[in-house]
C-alpha cells in the first residue's frame, strides 16, 4: 500500500528527537549534531503519517551540487513509497540540477531504491566504512530556483 505523507521541513526543535529516532531506526550511533546543523539551514525534511513522524532526509552540497545525505524511514511503515517521497521533496528543492548521494555497497534497499528512483552509478569510495565501499549515486533534476554549481 503506498502511503501519502506530508513532507515539511523540519524546524530546530525537531532535530533532538530526529536523532532519537535515528538511534532507533538505523545502526548508527550519534548523528544528532547533524540533525541541528541540517536543521539550523532548512535543509532537514520530514514525512508525517497521521502527525507521526515517520521519516526524515537531511540534503547538503557535494563539490557545489546538491547531496542527499542522511535518511531513514520508520521500520514499520517501509515499502510504502516515504522515502521516494521524501527524495522526490529533495529533488523540487534542487538548485544545481544535479543531484548526489552514497550508501555503502551493503545496503541493498538503499541501492534498489537509486535504481528505481533513475540514478547512475557515479563512483565509488573505499575505506569510509572497513570493507564496505561507499557507493555514489547522481541524478539529473529539474531547477526550481537558482541554477548552478554553487559554493
Ligand atoms: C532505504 C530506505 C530509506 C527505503 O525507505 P522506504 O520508504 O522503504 O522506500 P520506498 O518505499 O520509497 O521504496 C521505493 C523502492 O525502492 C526499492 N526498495 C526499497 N526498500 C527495498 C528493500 N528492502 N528491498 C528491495 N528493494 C527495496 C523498491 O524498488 C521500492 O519499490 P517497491 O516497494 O514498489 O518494490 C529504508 O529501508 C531505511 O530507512 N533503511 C535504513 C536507513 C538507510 O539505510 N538509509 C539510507 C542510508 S544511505
Amino acid at each position: 500500500m503506498r502511503a501519502k505523507p506530508i513532507i515539511r521541513v523540519a524546524r530546530t526543535a525537531d532535530a533532538e528527537r530526529i536523532g532519537e529516532l535515528d538511534r532507533e531506526w538505523t545502526p548508527i550511533l550519534g548523528r544528532t549534531a547533524r540533525f541541528q546543523m541540517a536543521a539550523s539551514k532548512g535543509r532537514l525534511l520530514v514525512a508525517e503519517l497521521d502527525g507521526d513522524l515517520v521519516g526524515y532526509a537531511a540534503h547538503g552540497r557535494f563539490f557545489g551540487y546538491d547531496f542527499l545525505e542522511l535518511l531513514a524511514v520508520q521500520p514499520a511503515k517501509r515499502r510504502q513509497g516515504i522515502a521516494t517521497a521524501l527524495f522526490r521533496a529533495v529533488e523540487s528543492r534542487s538548485r544545481s540540477g544535479k543531484l548526489f548521494t552514497s550508501t555503502n555497497r551493503s545496503n541493498r534497499p538503499m541501492r534498489r531504491l537509486c535504481e528505481r528512483l533513475g540514478f547512475l552509478p557515479s563512483g565509488a569510495v573505499e575505506n569510509l566504512d572497513a570493507c564496505d565501499a561507499e557507493l555514489f549515486y547522481f541524478k539529473e533534476v529539474e531547477v526550481h530556483s537558482a541554477s548552478g554549481a554553487q559554493e
